[in-house]
């Protein structure tokens, strides 16, 4: 395998990794909260980067590559309230699209078109978690401040966002 393609590919695993820690520490902050939508939104957010982190393991190894498992950084675990927690996962969400664009970007200059074509599931995922993430914000900068608005959209998250994946 590529070397320089391997090393970004195991860049990505950590990113991947990080972000179902981070999601995991939203969901637990949200459940702690009492905000059990929000909570069950993140976990299950969580397991999908747990997937995308995976798939991207076992790819490197069935392509030959050596895979390293990382050391994850401590995620952030406090937040001033669900805004600034959607916040935190849209930035989350961006940065991640960014390191895809990286890869795929590196793959065309190292005309490795086997991982080009196999990220290209990334790419599509990340469209999708990118505009869900803004959708569900540009709800809560509507609701503002207001406590009913928080309780209702607790309640809603997931068929919202079981509806965006359907669009
Ligand atoms: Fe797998 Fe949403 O990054």
């Amino acid at each position: 395998m590529n070397t320089t393609i391997e090393a970004l590919l195991n860049s990505q695993i950590k990113y991947e990794a990080q972000a179902s820690l981070q999601y995991l520490a939203m969901a637990s902050w949200a459940d702690a909260k009492g905000y059990n939508g929000v909570s069950d939104f993140f976990y299950s957010q969580s397991d999908e980067e747990r997937v995308h982190m995976s798939k991207l393991i076992k790819f490197v190894n069935e392509r030959g590559g050596n895979v390293i498992i990382p050391a994850l950084d401590k995620p952030k675990d406090t937040y001033e309230g669900l805004n600034e927690l959607f916040e935190k996962f849209l930035e989350s969400e961006m940065f991640v699209t960014e390191q895809i664009n990286h890869v795929i970007f590196e793959c065309l200059q190292q005309k490795d078109y086997n991982v080009h074509n196999f990220m290209q599931w990334y790419v599509t995922e990340q469209l999708e978690e990118e505009a869900m993430a803004r959708t569900l914000l540009d709800k809560l900068n509507i609701i503002g401040a207001d406590k009913s608005g928080h309780y209702l959209f607790d309640r809603d998250i997931n068929t919202i966002a079981a509806n965006h994946t359907n669009e």
